[in-house]
């Protein structure tokens, strides 16, 4: 049985990473802010000296991506700074970390599915603390992490997503404006988890390195709120929202730009395990069924 230290645990992929990795009867130390604050480092190394666990999975992350633009120095210390500790206490321990990362690390300026290897050159504070966090622990544990950059993420539970303020919005507005010229692809936590439970199995055979991973096709903003309404209509729930009106992104304007074209190209996550991720508007279908039988809290 794996020794995991789970860091995170109270995000929205934190939470559900805590409850299938226990499913498949790991042994998860999971921390929150309380047990390991980020901003503060030498934490970090005290708490993996202490547990010398077999894996850390790092889901903590500053992910308020207009906040970032002012505040920068906590974005950068725990999106940078406590990812190259974490690195450091991995590489004192021979432990493997696991790390999550983000298609804002990307400009959007293609039109192609961003690849691994592709340039990096994020818009805003976000995506840069983001990618410094991410080259920290390529050179300092090159053949000891996996990095996972995903994108667009929802789930039923931890904090505020878009899904879930569409749904709120639905229910409560009758006319909504949403960014339309903004592509990518929604990724549901439960999927993401089910391929971190997969590395983890496998993980002799899963190369150290950098992979991408989201549901599989493409939408904008402007399409995922459609879906989300037209899911929400045929589970039978009323919605009092009539319009919804596409908008370009200068007309929301946000102190963090952000990029037009965020598909990735998951290629390589799909050969390596043999499993295909799941279309998004699926996995919205179920995600929506289960969050709303739930009661949607
Ligand atoms: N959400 C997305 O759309 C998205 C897209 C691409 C990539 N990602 C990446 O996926 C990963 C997981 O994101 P998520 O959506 O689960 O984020 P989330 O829901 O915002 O959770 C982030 C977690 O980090 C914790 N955290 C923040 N500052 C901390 C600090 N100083 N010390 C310790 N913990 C701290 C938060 O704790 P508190 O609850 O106490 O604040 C929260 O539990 C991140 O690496 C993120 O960059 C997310």
């Amino acid at each position: 049985m794996s020794r995991v230290l789970l860091l995170g645990k109270g995000g929205q992929v934190g939470q559900v990473l805590l409850r299938r990795l226990t499913a498949a009867g790991m042994k998860v130390v999971a921390c929150d802010r309380r047990q390991l604050d980020f901003e503060q480092p030498a934490q970090i190394q005290t708490l993996v000296a202490d547990l010398h666990p077999q894996l850390i999975i790092n889901a903590a992350a500053y992910t308020a991506v207009d906040r970032a633009e002012v505040e920068i120095t906590q974005a950068q210390r725990v999106n940078a700074e406590a990812p190259e500790q974490l690195a450091m206490a991995a590489a004192a321990c021979g432990t493997r970390l696991m790390h999550f990362s983000t298609d804002y690390v990307f400009d959007g300026q293609s039109g192609i599915p961003w690849r691994e290897g592709d340039n990096p050159n994020p818009l805003g504070i976000y995506g840069q603390t983001k990618l410094a966090g991410e080259m920290a622990i390529r050179q300092m544990i090159p053949d000891q992490h996996w990095i996972i950059r995903t994108a667009w993420v929802y789930g039923a539970t931890g904090p505020r997503n878009f899904v879930k303020t569409m749904v709120r919005l639905g229910q409560t507005r009758d006319r909504i404006r949403v960014v339309c010229d903004q592509v990518g692809t929604p990724t549901w936590t439960e999927d993401l988890a089910q391929v971190v439970v997969a590395f983890v199995q496998d993980g002799d055979r899963v190369p150290p390195g950098t992979y991408h991973y989201t549901n599989s096709g493409v939408a904008s903003w402007y399409d995922l709120a459609i879906a989300i309404f037209e899911e929400v209509r045929a589970l039978g729930i009323p919605l009092m929202v009539k319009e919804v009106q596409p908008i370009p992104s200068q007309d929301y304007p946000t102190a963090a730009k952000r990029p037009f074209y965020s598909v990735l190209d998951c290629q390589k996550i799909t050969a390596l395990l043999g499993y295909r991720a799941p279309h998004w508007r699926v996995s919205l279908r179920t995600m929506l069924s289960q969050y709303l039988e739930a009661g949607q809290s």
